[in-house]
């Protein structure tokens, strides 16, 4: 079969085809959005669990999302702080730097070393303009793009987006529809028209705020696109951006993440009211997409530019396969099967130090 019947076949390959799709530089989030050291964000791309951290450095981290010990996942909420990440079941913990620092009943094992047991570090890059990326490839990532740092800093000039926009609010939502619906983009496109016209009614910018906005030419509305699955738009008639991301989540399901922020020091903000108006409208998109998607046929998404994109990186990862010689996979690797590991595992198992969660019950005051 080739790349492109493959990618359009239904059925789970499609869900491992779009990961490799997604060994490009992705967007997640925005500085912002890690308030303090310990602030962290839980991602599921196309079935590998992330989390992204804000370290005592305040540099953003990214951590592939499953204990080193049992492989059970650490942080079990969407979005927490805390600068010492337990895992519910056995009481591993870990820092902001992925450090393994506490590990009950192995600290007497022989040959037990924490510093190899510490969490998976994944690619992750902050722009100048305070967007995080991550590059799921487990060797060396591709170079972060040079024509995608132009175009962040292209907007940033449209929109303000920067390093102190302040995130206003943002959530997850789940559509019952196939990812690469999301290839299509009319429905963005209805739903921004709308909301723009919303938001406008609901910030009644003030005359000196709209004098100042036309003098600094900031009228404009602006949209850039990150590939895959990425929008970010920034309002005309206010110093506010939106991102919207899609994730492929299985065959059938797709996560829409969106983030508001506000780049403006002149406007007043009712943040409850505009948490309530994108968060309505977004979830009529994900109506709307869900219910389009019985009608979508091969041709619409065979045709999309974002397909076109997708279908040219398939094809450069598998010359890159072919020069390496084998497989490139995403950062998603198995605990490490020592002899020691494997003589603590039993000894852990001897003295039962399975936790409070193990068995789906309480959670012991460790459930990130
Ligand atoms: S699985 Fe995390 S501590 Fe055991």
């Amino acid at each position: 079969m080739d790349i492109l019947h493959s990618y359009l076949s239904p059925g789970s390959v499609l869900v491992a085809i779009a990961t490799l799709a997604f060994l490009t530089w992705l967007y997640l989030a925005h500085i912002n959005q890690f308030a303090k050291p310990g602030a962290y964000q839980s991602f599921d791309i196309a079935g590998f669990p992330i989390f992204l951290i804000r370290g005592k450095d305040d540099k953003i981290r990214a951590f592939h999302n499953v204990c080193r010990h049992r492989a059970y996942t650490i942080t079990r909420k969407e979005t927490g702080a805390s600068t010492v990440l337990g895992c519910r079941y056995h009481g591993w913990s870990y820092d902001t730097l992925g450090r393994l620092v506490k590990a009950p009943q192995f600290d007497d094992v022989p040959g037990f070393d924490k510093s190899e047991n510490s969490l998976f570090e994944i690619h992750a890059h902050t722009t100048e303009q305070g967007l995080v990326f991550v590059n799921l490839d487990s060797g060396e990532p591709a170079l972060f793009e040079d024509s995608v740092r132009a175009s962040l800093e292209d907007f940033k000039r449209d929109s303000g987006l920067g390093t102190k926009s302040e995130w206003v609010t943002g959530q997850t939502l789940t559509g019952s529809f196939n990812w690469k619906l999301g290839a299509t983009d009319r429905h963005f496109k209805n739903a921004l028209v709308q909301l723009e016209q919303r938001v406008s009614e609901t910030l009644r910018p003030s005359f000196a705020t709209q004098l100042m906005r036309t003098l600094t030419l900031k009228n404009k509305k602006s949209t850039l696109s990150l590939f895959p699955g990425t929008l970010i738009y920034s309002f005309e008639k206010a110093d506010l951006e939106l991102a919207l991301t899609l994730f492929p989540a299985s065959d059938t399901t797709t996560q829409i993440r969106y983030d508001l922020f506000d780049s403006g020091s002149t406007q007043e903000t009712d943040e409850g009211a505009l948490a309530s108006i994108i968060g309505e409208a977004l979830r009529l998109l994900v109506k709307n997409m869900e219910s389009d998607s019985e009608y979508v046929t091969q041709n619409v998404v065979e045709s999309s530019a974002t397909t076109h994109k997708i279908l040219k990186r398939l094809r450069e990862h598998q010359k890159m396969e072919k020069m390496r010689g084998g497989q490139i996979l995403p950062a998603m690797r198995q605990p490490k099967g020592s002899l020691f590991f494997q003589q603590a595992e039993q000894l852990c198992k001897e003295l039962d130090c399975s936790g409070p969660g193990a068995n789906g019950a309480g959670s012991g005051g460790l459930d990130w």
